[in-house]
């Protein structure tokens, strides 16, 4: 069934047992947001900034995974870019390469403005087109306090200060990392990282301002960030530190040595495995692609019913205006626009020009556009040979899910019965396109956010088959989008295995989300232990999976609730056999559907999720193969519509 390359075969094996050894160790990205600030200026010409910009990111990415730190510096004058990014001193070399991957997807969403950074609580990321390497502090320096808990006993405010004093004196002198926790009596603990191109001076610099406005406004407060120009810092009464430091002097050493050794290999076996999977699809494409047929095709685009004229669309949304933005996602800016004729359409602005490639993305985009279904958003066509790129699809009045399940409010207006009908219609376009249609498409990001609900609130995919056209092409910005953590399948993450089983993983987490109301990358912590699946599984398996419906689901008061909560129950089963951890267990979209319709018909019982327990983690002789924490494939290509 699972389509396995040969050459990764073996990676699997290895792969589970280097990371059974890593896992008690490395458990945290932190991957998580805390604030991006975007440069005030525009860019200045597209066509050299994206490249430009993409370049950077690829180059860091190299870096980044074996030394947690890069800068790189791409093209010159306006839209040249200069990027830098950090992780934090505690974060282990494969957990840098998640958060790095978290960022890289995020910063984009600057665009149009020509720069930014972003402060996640791992890693650390800017890009200007000016040198600022030299920069430590300016007027966005912030702190950014815990706002829930106050510790008003004074002994907490001495750890704090005390821990943060003494980690801010160590830092400057040992490579601008310091971390620090309290001995004694109340419980402190600090973090605190300059970025590594600084000099000591700069770094003991930035780190006495940043410490003294965090400390100063932050406390009582149970906890603090402080996010200035050259630097980060956070306190906190919760042990939020990885257990142990990869430059670490103290007790561990020889394990902190295993394990960066250990994840070096990892890194460099991924990448191998990606490398050979890359370059097969390289040499194939490259057989595909006629030579002399670039002229016959640009003809026939021109004539072609799918060409809108750049000036048409530029029309439609009024010259792209900010105030028709719709989102923005892993491919570009969409717009609303209204064509001359009165219908609505959604233009999606590509972060990249194809026009060197225009026959081929032609091709991409006829042989999207000839996949039809109800549950699919219909490619209308597209701009090609014009200045920018650009995509049509038919607009969604009620765009996308996310608006609605994770809101408390727009939430009420989807009840159970909305819900059911939306994870049907949207295992019956994945069905569609992973079994029906000409071409058989693996979508590859499937999350809330990406499933449009029309006037009627019928689900419809969005943005398929745009990964499948553009991965191989290097020079654009998709390769430097990450995946949605979060919804990807472990064996595509750590090791790009793609099958349609990676759909149907990503297609469960949405279950679950649908049904809970809760956002699985949003859970306390980016890590598979503690996702929103093994909660799901957690209360499955104890028979109190009531406690994590979302009130807005509304049953119980119907008269009908006893045959509705046998429904989620069953549909939380299904969501639950569609994310275990082994592939080949996950049923097919086709299973699930039926499954979905029949509802008398007995299911099975799912195993566990990836990463529940640390036991299951032990050297496993299954050829299926498809656990490993979030390794280090950065650069799967991924696309959202409405952003997210
Ligand atoms: C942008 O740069 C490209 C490549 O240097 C150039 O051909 C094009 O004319 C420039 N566009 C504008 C609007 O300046
Ligand atoms: C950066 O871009 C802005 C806006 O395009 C431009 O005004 C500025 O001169 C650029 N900076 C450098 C160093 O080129
Ligand atoms: C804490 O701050 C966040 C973001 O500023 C805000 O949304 C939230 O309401 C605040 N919570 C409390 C308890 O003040
Ligand atoms: C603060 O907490 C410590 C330990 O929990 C306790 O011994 C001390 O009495 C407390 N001080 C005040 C002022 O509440």
């Amino acid at each position: 069934m699972m389509k396995e390359p040969t050459h990764h075969r073996h990676l699997p094996c290895l792969f589970l047992f280097l990371l059974s050894l890593l896992r008690p160790i490395t458990s945290d990205p932190r991957a998580r947001s805390v604030k991006i600030t975007c440069s005030p200026q525009l860019e200045h010409n597209e066509t050299v900034f994206v490249p430009n910009f993409v370049a950077s990111m690829e180059k860091i990415s190299q870096v980044v995974q074996t030394t947690g730190f890069g800068t790189a510096q791409t093209g010159s004058g306006p839209d040249g870019n200069y990027a830098l990014a950090q992780c934090y001193g505690d974060l282990p070399l494969n957990d840098c390469v998640l958060c790095y991957a978290e960022a890289r997807t995020i910063l984009p969403k600057c665009y149009p403005q020509n720069g930014g950074r972003i402060f996640l609580d791992g890693c650390f990321m800017r890009a200007e087109n000016y040198s600022f390497y030299k920069e430590f502090k300016g007027p966005e320096d912030t702190v950014i306090c815990g706002n829930t808990t106050k510790r008003n006993n004074a002994t907490f405010g001495d750890a704090v200060r005390q821990v943060v004093r003494n980690a801010v004196a160590a830092a400057p002198g040992s490579g601008g990392y310091a971390r620090g926790a309290s001995e004694n009596g109340e419980s402190a603990f600090a973090l605190v990282n300059c970025w590594r191109n600084l000099s000591p001076e700069s770094c003991k610099q930035c780190l006495e301002d940043a410490s003294a406005s965090m400390v100063d406004k932050c406390l009582p407060w149970s906890e603090g960030r402080a996010l200035h120009t050259g630097c980060f810092l956070r306190y906190s009464d919760q042990d939020f530190l990885n257990k142990i430091p990869r430059n670490g002097r103290s007790r561990g050493s020889v394990v902190v040595i295993v394990v960066s050794v250990l994840s070096s290999v990892i890194v460099f076996m991924v990448g191998i495995a990606i490398g050979v999977y890359i370059c097969k699809h390289r040499t194939i494409q490259k057989k595909r692609r006629g030579s002399n047929d670039v002229e016959k095709m640009a003809k026939t685009l021109t004539d072609s019913s799918l060409n809108f004229k750049y000036s048409t669309l530029e029309k439609a949304t009024g010259s792209f205006d900010n105030a028709n933005k719709l989102g923005q996602g892993g491919f570009g800016t969409v717009y609303k626009g209204v064509l001359a004729d009165g219908r609505d359409i959604a233009v999606k602005r590509l972060f990249f020009n194809n026009r060197h490639r225009a026959a081929d993305f032609y091709n991409e985009v006829n042989i999207i556009s000839s996949v039809e279904h109800k549950n699919l958003v219909r490619l209308l066509g597209c701009s090609c040979s014009g200045p920018e790129s650009l995509l049509v699809y038919e607009y969604l009045q009620n765009k996308s899910l996310d608006r609605f399940i994770f809101d408390v409010n727009r939430g009420k207006t989807l009840d159970w019965q909305r819900r059911f009908v939306i994870i049907v219609g949207t295992a019956e376009g994945l069905v569609y396109l992973h079994e029906q249609s000409s071409v058989k498409i693996i979508h590859r990001d499937i999350k809330a956010s990406n499933i449009l609900l029309d006037c009627k609130l019928q689900a419809k995919i969005a943005d398929f088959g745009l990964a499948r056209s553009f991965q191989e092409d290097k020079s654009h910005i998709s390769t430097a989008i990450a995946g949605t953590l979060g919804y990807m399948a472990p064996e595509y993450l750590a090791h790009g295995q793609l099958t349609e089983k990676v759909d149907v993983y990503s297609f469960g987490v949405l279950v679950l989300e649908i049904v809970t109301g809760k956002q699985n990358t949003k859970s306390k912590m980016s890590d598979y232990s503690d996702s929103l699946i093994t909660e799901a599984w957690k209360h499955f398996q104890s028979g109190e999976l009531e406690e994590i419906y979302d009130p807005n689901l509304d049953w119980k008061n119907r008269n009908d609730s006893i045959i509705i909560k046998k429904e989620i129950v069953r549909v939380v089963q299904i969501g639950l056999l569609c994310t275990q951890e082994m592939a080949s267990l996950r049923p097919s979209m086709s299973k699930v559907l039926h499954m979905l319709k029949n509802k008398e018909e007995v299911l099975p019982l799912p195993s566990n999720p990836p990463f529940m327990d640390e036991r299951v983690m032990e050297f496993r002789d299954g050829s299926d193969g498809d656990s490993a924490a979030c390794a280090s494939l950065a650069t799967v290509s991924q696309s959202s519509f409405y952003g997210r």
